[in-house]
């Protein structure tokens, strides 16, 4: 999740301008930086690692000449974070330079398809083909005007992206272009401006212009024209005033970020399922020849863990043991050897009780291979393997986003796995990867059609002064989650069981009017949950069930129930399920009146043990 900014301005040098904007763009990552602005026909660029106040104190990153430029504030996916892979990027002659955010699928074919015809790459990047591609289609042909040589490349690219590209060639525009990352233009009295998101240039204007998937736009010192890039129809679409103050406008107009983040899930979801594959493959083939893994991690990616734990044994009938980190070390540290596998799992990759499993496992030689979503953080530093979950900077201390991203990297693992292995039907596995391709869609209904609802009953059971949250097999998993939510950001006091266990303990709590939150997939153990259920009930629970839609069983039982779409398979039910308890948490907080997005006592990153 990058930050691109662009802008042509009548009066005034553009790098300043670019500059300010990028660091208003900071919260979408801060990898490396760089701006490239054109003067006098020429490309003059300054970029490197770091931050973008670190890089300007050595580089000084006003200190370029030329009104038109295009910047870029780096969330690293592809290519570590270092200064050969920041943006902007350029093609061999260094006439075209780049900007993108994003993920292009198919830059593995594509640039080999470019070295065959002698193009040198300098980053490990995937941006990088777009420059040469553009480089390529002007060379073959040469009558195209810039913007057409652009568009002719896009029309190559799969995956995502929002991308700012100029040339020497007509050192006047700047050609934009969006697929699923978000592009908006600015303008005003002294130019035309394009962000990744409008707070980069809400102090100097806030008439905006909401670009689409599919389109082209040219900037030029007239004004934008915009276009569909499949054939080139224009688009007439006037500027609209946006109202937020600067504040709001970084959480996009939302109230706070974790509702924002909820709200990014489709999108997030849609980001892992473009996972490179020689990643993919290359920690299947560890996890294939370990003789066994330990899945360690913290807080809310533990909760993966014991979700995954569930995915790799009911699909490839590899047995894993998830521990909570801070435990490794005394639970397993004597007997951990060089056959053990540690699959770290960690959003921030420097959860210090995670690194010190790692360190201990590292040393008695073991494998470490490691899940996170900040490419170059400590984790990604000491695993053999490693691979992002593309989830973009998480900022709500709750762990929303990146949970279901970490899910779904598990569980293509596990699916791969699978069929490494051989262990389940073609027709089974054909289903679960298509179903696998829905859940950004399954997501985005639930957040769209359950959000009132949930509001409701957070309404209802605010002042509850304790909560269940039971579920049977994976779904275990998904309670435990659930329970971390409400706990950490509502301050309710929450306990969670897998359901078959409420009985051996926990049920003695439960008296009238007690709210007990029932995950209830349509799987395996649906019929043994609604003998739960009634156990619950006969007790005065209030049940209030996630349910599937159409489950009229449970419906008829619960108090209240939240519905997520049909024919969910059960190994990849934690993820759609997660999110009605995602919203409950944050109504419940709002209810109560405290800030989701900074709960007392808490931080993001645990970096002391
Ligand atoms: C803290 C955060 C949680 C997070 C946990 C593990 O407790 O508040 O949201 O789940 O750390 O963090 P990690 O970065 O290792 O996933």
């Amino acid at each position: 999740m990058c930050g691109i900014f662009g802008c042509i301005l009548k009066e005034g040098n553009a790098a300043p301008l670019i500059h300010a904007s990028l660091k208003r763009l900071e919260y979408r990552g801060y990898d490396s930086v760089g701006i490239a602005t054109l003067n006098d026909n020429k490309i003059q660029l300054k970029k490197d690692q770091g931050k973008i106040d670190e890089v300007h104190r050595i580089l000084n990153l006003d200190d370029l000449p030329g009104t038109i430029g295009i910047g870029h504030t780096r969330w690293a996916t592809h290519g570590a974070p270092l200064k050969v892979n920041a943006h902007p990027h350029s093609d061999c002659t260094s006439e075209i330079i780049a900007v993108h955010n994003g993920i292009i699928e198919n830059f593995i074919e594509l640039k080999s398809e470019l070295q065959n015809l002698g193009h040198i790459f300098a980053s490990k990047t995937d941006t990088e083909i777009i420059p040469h591609l553009i480089e390529e289609s002007m060379k073959t042909n040469p009558s195209l005007s810039f913007a057409e040589a652009v568009q002719e490349t896009i029309k190559r690219l799969e995956g995502s992206y929002a991308l700012a590209v100029m040339s020497t060639r007509e050192p006047d525009k700047i050609v934009c272009a969006r697929n699923e990352s978000p592009l908006v233009l600015g303008v005003n009295g002294n130019g035309v401006f394009c962000a990744s998101d409008i707070p980069a240039f809400l102090p100097i204007t806030n008439k905006a212009v909401m670009i689409n998937n599919g389109e082209l736009v040219i900037l030029s010192p007239n004004g934008y024209e915009i276009k569909k890039i499949k054939d080139s129809t224009p688009v007439n679409r006037e500027p609209e005033t946006i109202e937020w103050t600067p504040e709001m406008a970084v959480k996009q107009g939302y109230p706070h970020f974790m509702i924002k983040e909820i709200h990014e899930q489709p999108q997030t979801l849609r980001n892992t399922l473009r996972m490179q594959d020689n990643y993919l493959d290359l920690i299947t083939t560890f996890l294939d020849r370990a003789s066994e893994v330990f899945m360690v991690a913290c807080g809310t990616s533990y909760h993966a863990c014991l979700a995954a734990s569930y995915m790799f044994s009911k699909l490839a009938f590899l047995p894993t043991y998830p521990v909570y980190a801070s435990e490794f070390v005394e639970q397993h540290g004597k007997s951990v050897n060089i056959d053990s596998t540690i699959l770290a799992v960690s959003q921030s990759g420097e959860t210090a009780d995670t690194l010190a499993a790692v360190t201990c496992a590292q040393q008695r030689a073991a494998t470490i291979l490691g899940l996170t979503n900040v490419i170059g953080s400590t984790l990604t530093r000491v695993s053999r393997v490693y691979i992002g979950t593309q989830s973009g900077p998480e900022i709500g201390v709750a762990a929303t986003k990146t949970f279901t991203s970490q899910l779904s990297v598990l569980a293509q693992l596990a699916l791969r796995l699978s069929k490494k292995r051989g262990k389940i039907s073609q027709d089974e596995m054909d289903c679960l990867e298509e179903k696998l391709l829905q859940l950004p869609d399954t997501v985005d209904t639930i957040v769209r059609t359950q959000e009132e609802k949930v509001k409701q009953i957070a309404k209802k059971y605010k002042d509850s002064k304790v909560f269940f949250f039971l579920g049977r097999g994976i779904s275990t998993a998904t309670a435990f989650e659930g329970r971390l939510k409400l706990m950490e950001i509502a301050y309710i006091p929450s306990i969670a069981f897998p359901a078959g266990e409420s009985k051996h303990g926990p049920i003695s709590l439960v008296e009238n009017g007690f709210p007990v939150v029932f995950i209830c997939p349509k799987d395996d153990s649906h019929k043994t949950l609604i003998g739960n259920i009634m156990e619950m009930k006969a007790r005065g629970a209030h049940i209030i069930a996630v349910i599937e839609e159409g489950d009229e069983q449970i419906k008829a039982l619960a108090d209240d129930y939240i519905e997520v779409p049909k024919g969910i398979p059960s190994v990849l039910s934690p993820i759609p399920f997660a999110v009605p308890l995602q919203l409950l948490a944050y109504y419940v907080a709002l209810e109560k009146n405290y800030n989701p997005d900074m709960p007392r006592n808490l931080a993001k990153s645990v970096t002391v043990k």
